[in-house]
């Protein structure tokens, strides 16, 4: 099947292509700044989870000019470069445009070896599955449009959801792996089934290996439920299995749309508790394996809780 992968890869040459992505939305958090962080260290992701390296990039921008004051686009904007910055890439320049909505995101190119592509197929069965950071930011940001989000539960998405991609995609390359996505906002359910669909290999998720954020539990029982979520579920039926002994609250959140998420990665068993060292010496703590990557099941993911 033609899959789509999370960017665009064009061969210039024998052993170098460009890759591209673009990705901008509406502000998931208040603080302008911190959403500008954010929608960057989103978009960058795309080519991160790919294998490549960001050079450049565009602002890409829509805003009520009559009814919001200017301050906030620049606030913004400064939070996108700061983020650009920190990846070693340079913005080119952008476009506005007035808008009843704001949004904000960017346009992404930067450089990857034709044969060093790595992409969302290519899970081979005995791998482990290694997610590099936990869920519940669609929850969160619900809760936070509700006026219902702890200070602390904010303040951890948004560490969260600001890191870049970069280090975990740097590590995953010099290890060698067999396929990757991000998750964004299909969910890890959603974007776990991407690599699957259609192939020869399924997949197995450990319900209660996966991290999550501790406020996310606690808000989808009190029905901070984000639309994409139920969405996400309905999508996916044919493909996932979800056994009885998962907690509905839990299940819940294996399809959470999340914004600027961590990678999934398969990788061989015997490369996958090295590379759950580095990721962890770089910092990345809340990396888990997730799961693994069977021989039965061609095509399906059954969710266990343990
Ligand atoms: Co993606
Ligand atoms: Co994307």
């Amino acid at each position: 099947m033609e899959r789509i992968e999370d960017a665009g890869v064009y061969k210039l040459t024998g052993d170098l292509a460009i890759i591209q992505t673009v990705d901008f939305f509406t502000p998931v958090v208040d603080d302008p700044f911190t959403f500008g962080q954010i929608a960057a260290a989103n978009a960058l992701s795309d080519v991160y989870a790919m294998g490549g390296k960001p050079l450049t990039a565009m602002n890409i921008v829509c805003f009520p000019i009559q009814n919001m004051d200017i301050v906030v686009l620049r606030e913004i904007i400064k939070g996108g470069i700061d983020k650009i910055r920190e990846a070693g890439v340079v913005l080119l320049g952008g476009h506005s445009v007035d808008d009843q909505e704001l949004k904000y995101g960017l346009s992404v190119t930067g450089t990857i070896h034709p044969d060093k592509v790595i992409r969302k197929e290519g899970a081979a069965p005995g791998d482990k599955l290694i997610l590099t950071k936990p869920l519940g930011t669609g929850i969160i940001s619900t809760a936070i449009k509700a006026g219902k989000a702890s200070a602390q539960a904010i303040t951890r998405i948004v560490a969260s959801m600001t890191a870049l991609n970069q280090k975990a995609s740097e590590i995953m390359q010099a290890i060698g792996v067999n396929a990757c996505t991000d998750i964004t906002g299909f969910g890890l359910l959603g974007h776990a089934a991407e690599m699957i669909e259609g192939t020869d290999v399924g997949m197995v998720i450990y319900a209660n290996s996966v991290p999550v954020f501790p406020e996310a539990k606690e808000m989808a029982a009190v029905g901070m439920i984000p639309g994409g979520l139920n969405r996400n579920r309905d999508y996916r039926k044919s493909i996932v299995k979800m056994e009885k002994a998962v907690d509905a609250i839990t299940a819940d959140i294996l399809f959470d749309p999340q914004t600027s998420g961590g990678l999934l990665i398969s990788v061989s068993s015997g490369k996958a508790d090295l590379l759950l060292e580095k990721l962890r010496q770089a910092g990345i703590l809340s990396v888990a394996e997730v799961g693994e990557v069977i021989g039965e099941l061609k095509g399906k993911i059954i969710v266990k809780s343990a």
